[in-house]
């Protein structure tokens, strides 16, 4: 007889961190999901004919287009004979030529650094010199695999105990659960902040002071992580706001982490996006001086073009020593050209007079103003639900509604075994094909509760959402009265 199989890699012996990473949105839906659009595909009969997923910031796959500009580009470099092609554009072809001239042997399919394409390095830093009317030097800018990469990169610098205490990083609740993932797969504590819902999810600085100083009986807190434009919160913080955070830092002695790769998603009138790194640099000494990393997508704004994994990061301040170190580190990682080729066309956009600045100027409106139409109707709509109540989406793309629930809802869901708000969400994806996703998985003050649904969905798709979803939430309420 055959021994039995033994596995070498088992629960009991894998690395710890990775099997306390907590994704609590991960699972019971995602497989829950599948199920249902399989037994759509096989003929089951649904009250509902498709599941609508308007839970992601995934913008191409829930509709928004892709920028002409940026895939001519794009579609260049892969295949450069369109070089000669007349129905390509002048300028798109130039753009092409500056990648493919600083490309190893001339060719996308080549690795590049791992700081990234020195030319794009030098075109991002005139974006942000540009975007913030203050010098950026060209050598704090490196490129990544996407945002999330080039935060994992920083982060891992702190991984370190000091007298036993772990290193803590300071992270806004709700958060984007990217950020608690990676917490825990790097073993650095998490301390979590609470946004003041009350008062449009601004940053509390009182809350962040009761925060830490909870935090210093386990851990030493070295970062503090800024999410602005919100995810999944949609608020745009004001200067003065800003300004507090970072006088905040400088007395904490903080690495402030700056996660604005939303920047260009602001709708509402009387927000505008302000830098970390502006705003630090205009206050001056001390506040000038302090260590900041801060992040850009090609994933969002009005590009959306979240499957090519590339973004930008611009660190300011940090040890010459800890910067050559970290290139070191990051050095036999050779980095894939292609992501870093869609940076080009987002940091050096056509200018008035080039051919497709037309064309580019009314795609990237269109976009903007569509999800700034969305993420109203959107908010309008849902504060007009029984129980429900949402902050302005004043810029990225999430509303993070509350919903008050009755005692008989809650207790139908401990019944369950689930927390109210998986709960409903539950309910509502099987009562009507939409999954929203449970504020349990971004987090929430105890004994309140959240969804998180994107604005992302096209306006004719969202009203049809919307109207499902409200016959829906009467039918619950009513159940549970
Ligand atoms: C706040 C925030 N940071 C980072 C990311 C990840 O960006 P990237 O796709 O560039 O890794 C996202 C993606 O949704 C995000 O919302």
């Amino acid at each position: 007889m055959a021994a039995e199989h033994k596995y070498f890699l088992t629960l009991n012996n894998i690395n710890p961190n990775i099997k306390k990473m907590e994704y609590p949105l991960c699972g019971l839906f995602e497989a829950r999901i599948a199920e249902l659009e399989r037994e759509i595909k096989n003929g089951v009969k649904k009250p509902f004919t498709e599941i609508i997923k308007p839970d992601t910031g995934d913008c191409h796959a829930i509709g928004q287009s892709p920028i002409t500009f940026i895939r001519q580009v794009m579609s260049i470099v892969l295949y450069p004979p369109l070089l000669d092609d007349p129905k390509f554009p002048d300028d798109a072809k130039q753009r092409a030529r500056v990648i493919l001239n600083a490309c190893r042997g001339g060719s996308i399919g080549s690795y590049t650094d791992a700081t990234g394409i020195e030319i794009i390095r030098k075109h991002a830093a005139e974006f942000i010199e540009k975007r913030d009317g203050i010098p950026c030097n060209w050598e704090d800018v490196t490129l990544c695999g996407g945002a999330a990469d080039g935060i994992k990169k920083i982060l891992k610098l702190f991984i370190k105990e000091t007298n036993g205490k772990r290193a803590g990083v300071m992270i806004p609740i709700p958060q984007y659960y990217f950020y608690s993932v990676t917490l825990d797969e790097f073993g650095l504590h998490k301390i979590r902040y609470y946004l003041d819902e009350s008062q449009k999810w601004s940053v509390n600085i009182e809350e962040m002071q009761r925060s830490i100083d909870k935090a210093k009986e386990i851990c030493i807190p070295k970062v503090l992580v800024i999410i602005n434009p919100g995810n999944p919160t949609g608020q745009v913080l004001t200067r003065k706001n800003i300004e507090e955070i970072i006088q905040f830092a400088y007395k904490e002695n903080l690495y402030i982490l700056a996660d604005e790769v939303h920047q260009n998603n602001i709708y509402s009138e009387n927000s505008k996006f302000y830098s970390f790194k502006k705003v630090m640099t205009e206050m001056g000494k001390p506040y000038a001086d302090m260590e900041l990393s801060s992040f850009m997508s090609c994933s969002k704004g009005y590009s959306g073009e979240c499957g090519f994994r590339a973004g930008f990061s611009e660190t300011l301040n940090m040890c010459p020593e800890v910067k050559a170190v970290f290139h070191k580190a990051s050095s036999p990682m050779l980095c894939s050209a292609t992501g870093q080729a869609c940076l080009e066309p987002l940091v050096c956009p056509p200018e008035s007079g080039e051919p497709s600045y037309e064309l580019f100027i009314k795609e990237k409106k269109d976009i903007l103003d569509s999800l700034k139409s969305q993420a109203k109707l959107l908010v309008d709509t849902l504060n007009k639900f029984e129980g429900i109540s949402c902050n302005e989406v004043q810029g990225a793309m999430y509303a993070f509604p509350q919903i008050k629930f009755s005692l008989r809802a809650i207790e139908a869901a401990k019944e369950q075994n689930q927390s109210p708000d998986k709960f409903y969400a539950t309910e509502v994806l099987e009562n009507t094909g939409i999954y929203i996703a449970p504020g349990e998985g971004f987090g929430q003050v105890p004994r309140t509760y959240h969804f998180c649904v994107t604005t992302l969905l096209p306006v004719n798709k969202m009203k049809i959402m919307l109207k499902n979803l409200e016959v829906f939430h009467k039918e619950f309420m009513d159940r549970y009265r």
